[in-house]
């Protein structure tokens, strides 16, 4: 098994977004720094939430589906999988289309190789090569990999994460990395419909139990912990709303009294009401899905969604164009 690559450091990173975030008048932290170790372990359990519809269903498409995948890529393809995170869904992929290697990309270097050994171990003979990365930046595909077709991976709907410029960015990125003559499987949460109230929405942003909450609140934990914060995260709320204008929910940590607190080297303060904007999570129409599909260069092949209309399990095509008027 080839060395990942070496994970970058983030900190001067998340130290100037936290300056320049939380000094715009609507404050902002990146959705990109969720995910520290307590992060990521937060996020692994709210897929498991009853509230949290996203990872169960598209596990239920893919289950269906895999085989009309493996049919339509045929074997002997390099499977990059992007933001694999605990790759709990690959399997389903792997044991479908005959792969000739696996190439797992996550930043949390932890979480990878604890992901790339169980799956190694599972596909006794398959190459794992795991490659610690912010796959939304470009990064180096391992030498022996190169060389054969590759299929890209990225379930979860991540894309939702990102504004609809960035997500054309990313896939047009993701188009450059897998080369001619590849593939891409994305799973991508769709808007709300008459299965699909905005409430159901909401509560998937905001359960009972207050994993999701948690998990948002983490983010300031994070700033107190590594950039010197004096943050009292008791005196934030959790907030998910769902912006019918942006076709996005939204996350905010809301400030319960006026406060006044240090982080990253700087001194900032936030009235009672008030808000950090922590995560868009953007649900999109199919036609929607088709054109950022179309914008970055992919071809559409097939879709499929459960039976409720609630998510949406893509793939799309490389280079499959046809000569325009
Ligand atoms: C990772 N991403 C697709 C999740 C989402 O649904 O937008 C992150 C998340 N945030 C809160 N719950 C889950």
């Amino acid at each position: 098994m080839a060395q990942p690559l070496p994970v970058h450091d983030d900190l001067s990173d998340f130290a100037a977004a936290v300056r320049n975030g939380l000094a715009q008048p609507q404050k902002v932290i990146p959705a990109r720094f969720f995910y520290d170790h307590a992060g990521s372990e937060l996020f692994e359990a709210i897929t498991a939430l009853p509230e949290y519809y996203p990872t169960r269903t598209e596990i239920g498409i893919l289950t269906e589906q895999a085989p009309a995948i493996a049919a339509a890529v045929g074997p002997g393809r390099a499977v990059i999988e992007f933001g694999s995170g605990s790759s709990a869904k690959t399997p389903l992929l792997l044991r479908a289309i005959a792969p000739a290697a696996y190439v797992p990309v996550d930043i949390s270097a932890e979480f990878l190789h604890l992901a790339a050994a169980g799956l190694a171990a599972d596909f006794p003979g398959l190459p794992v090569v795991p490659v610690a990365a912010d796959f939304t930046r470009p990064f180096r595909v391992p030498a022996g990999i190169a060389a054969l077709p590759r299929l890209g991976f990225f379930p979860g709907s991540t894309l939702g994460n990102l504004a609809p410029a960035a997500a054309v960015d990313l896939l047009r990125g993701f188009a450059a990395t897998l080369g001619a003559d590849s593939w891409l499987v994305i799973g991508i949460d769709l808007a709300p419909g008459p299965a699909k109230p905005q409430a159901m929405l909401e509560a998937a942003y905001d359960d009972a139990q207050g994993i999701t909450a948690a998990f948002n609140a983490n983010l300031l934990h994070r700033v107190n912990r590594e950039l010197g914060g004096d943050i009292d995260v008791a005196g934030f709320v959790h907030r998910a709303v769902w912006n019918a204008n942006l076709g996005r929910i939204e996350m905010h940590l809301v400030a319960r009294r006026d406060m006044v607190f240090r982080a990253a080297g700087c001194d900032f303060s936030m009235a009672s009401g008030e808000s950090i904007h922590t995560e868009n999570s953007y649900k999109w129409t199919l036609e929607q899905a088709w054109l950022l599909a179309r914008a970055a260069g992919w071809t559409p092949a097939a879709v499929w969604t459960d039976a409720d209309a609630r998510f949406s399990l893509h793939l799309w095509q490389r280079g499959a164009g046809v000569m325009q008027p």
